[in-house]
């Protein structure tokens, strides 16, 4: 498989390895395809297809930095609403970049995984994510995780019917439930909560993305369009995050060692 780092790359890598808290979950907002792709006077699936390469790069350079989650909002449901032949090529380039990746996620030791409601996914989609989630099952490097059909309310509901159905059965009573309860029923069961959020393309919101599991999450925004986004970008989102202090409500003196 080619290298595809530069020797700055190298040379960044090393230095984030050395001096920075690398994030045990990253997940990322990819958005801007459709302006990087109107600003070169191209078709909004042009820059999907640009897309491609920048979420190979951002998967490889996780990889090798030692994230072990990696979630990316790749469909949410809303985009559902999106013209009909937009939504087509996004699902065919879905179908086709799970068939081609399929060997780097095993070369590079990469587990699949999806959230969101599979169900609304067409045929063959499902079947090609269900094939690529069992044959990288055994990966143990770093858990690539999908959101497909994907919103915060839409997880959100689905944990409360599910809460709902166990206490009408009475598995659970009502004051047994707890915020592990929730996080429990949600589509990240067992995914620890994301360090850093990053988003593109400069938009400030968080887009009915992991509505729960942001809480505390460290966000990190950049003016660049997804398609352009490469490892440089990467590493300057991590090295902000390094520099952050995560208090999770507490005050500055209490995290200090004494
Ligand atoms: C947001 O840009 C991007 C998406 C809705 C789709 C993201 C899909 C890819 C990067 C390609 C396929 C993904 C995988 C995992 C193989 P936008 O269209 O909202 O851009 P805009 O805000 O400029 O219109």
């Amino acid at each position: 498989m080619k290298d595809k780092r530069t020797p700055e790359d190298i040379r960044s890598q090393e230095e984030l390895k050395a001096d920075c808290h690398i994030p045990q979950h990253i997940a990322i907002i990819m958005d801007g395809n459709g302006r990087w792709a109107k600003d070169k006077g191209q078709p909004r699936v042009r820059g999907h297809h640009a897309g491609v390469e920048s979420v190979r790069d951002a998967v490889e350079a996780c990889a090798e930095l030692g994230v072990g989650f990696l979630t990316l909002y790749a469909f949410s449901t809303e985009n559902w609403g999106r013209p009909k032949e937009e939504v087509g090529a996004l699902m065919s380039l879905l179908i086709h970049s799970l068939r081609r990746e399929l060997k780097t996620l095993n070369q590079n030791n990469i587990r699949l995984m999806t959230i969101g409601n599979r169900e609304d996914l067409p045929e063959k989609v499902r079947g090609e994510l269900e094939q690529t989630i069992e044959l990288t099952r055994q990966n143990t490097r770093m858990t690539l995780v999908l959101a497909l059909s994907y919103s915060g309310r839409w997880d959100m509901t689905q944990a409360v019917r599910a809460i709902s159905e166990e206490v009408l059965s009475g598995k659970l009573t009502v004051g047994d439930i707890s915020a592990d309860t929730i996080s429990d029923h949600l589509a990240t069961k067992g995914i620890p909560d994301p360090d850093l959020m990053i988003r593109t393309s400069g938009e400030m919101r968080i887009s009915n993305f992991l509505l729960w599991q942001l809480a505390y999450s460290e966000l990190y925004i950049t003016d660049c369009f997804w398609p352009d986004f490469r490892r440089p970008h990467l590493y300057d989102a991590i090295r902000s995050y390094s520099r952050r202090e995560r208090r999770f409500g507490k005050v500055s003196e209490q995290l200090k060692p004494v």
